[in-house]
């Protein structure tokens, strides 16, 4: 498997405190990997630093099939993203990342279907075909039916069903979950980690994934422990 996204050397500070001491990580095509570690390691500091939301104070970060901003890739086919300008880096987040958080990301004026839809016109797909596109993935994840519901209509489960199609309805390479089951019980919750693995999977696309639960962690190929903004511990799941 190759690596579609990197971060090397990755440092953050706020103020005093470090949130990033140094980390490097590798994300393979495909590949799923969860981020763990106790409250405050840097673990969201980490997932939004590789997503291009946080810019690092030290460290790069790379993402394959971009140009560098200075016309110069640091390897054939890589460009760095961390030092992008922000309309470029915001597009580049659209287009080719996805994001699922802990909940509230649904719009709750719009049915199901238009907010998966709502990447795709945003990219300029017409409202009727991206329409057409988001509802493709209602039945992998278990939400026929549901396309009409608004948000206030669904359960919490439902609703982050409807977050990770909403997330890969782009066709993103790399996905990135915050904590997508926090706020979910514990039955909910593995339900919608197994969608969220099998389905991204199955896309084509990496996963990154924050988790303070060692078996949402468990459907993931790898796990990264941090601890003080550095990892601590790598760890190879084999995952059936
Ligand atoms: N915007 C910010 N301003 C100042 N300090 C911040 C900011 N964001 C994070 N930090 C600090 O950086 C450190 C790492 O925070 P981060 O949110 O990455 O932790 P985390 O591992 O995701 O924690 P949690 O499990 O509680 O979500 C913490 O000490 C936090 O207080
Ligand atoms: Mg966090």
């Amino acid at each position: 498997m190759s690596t579609v996204l990197a971060g090397y050397g990755l440092v953050k500070k706020y103020g005093s405190t470090t949130a990033l001491a140094g980390v490097d990580v590798e994300v393979r095509e495909r590949d799923s990997l969860a981020i763990m570690g106790p409250s405050g390691s840097g673990k969201s500091t980490l997932l939004h630093t590789l997503a291009g939301i946080i810019r690092p104070d030290g460290g790069q970060v790379l993402l394959r099939g971009e140009r560098s901003e200075m016309g110069v890739p640091p390897a054939e086919g890589w460009g760095r993203i961390d030092r992008l300008g922000e309309n470029r880096l915001s597009a580049l987040r659209r287009k080719r990342f996805g994001f699922v958080f802990q909940f509230g990301q649904l719009l709750p004026e719009l049915p199901a279907e238009e907010n998966v839809a709502l990447p795709l016109m945003l990219e300029g797909v017409p409202r009727g075909k991206a329409v057409e596109r988001a509802r493709r993935w209602f039945a992998p994840l278990g939400l026929e039916g549901l396309e009409g519901r608004r948000p206030g209509q669904l359960s919490g489960g439902q609703a982050q069903r409807v977050a990770i199609a909403r997330a890969l309805a782009v066709e993103p390479d790399v996905v990135f979950a915050d904590e997508p089951t926090g706020a979910l019980d514990q039955n909910t919750s593995a339900e919608v980690i197994r969608l969220l693995t099998s389905v991204t999977r199955a896309s084509g696309a990496a996963l990154v994934m924050v988790t303070h639960d060692a078996d949402v962690a468990a459907h993931c190929d790898r796990v990264l422990h941090v601890r003080d903004g550095r990892i601590s511990n790598y760890s190879q799941y084999t995952v059936a």
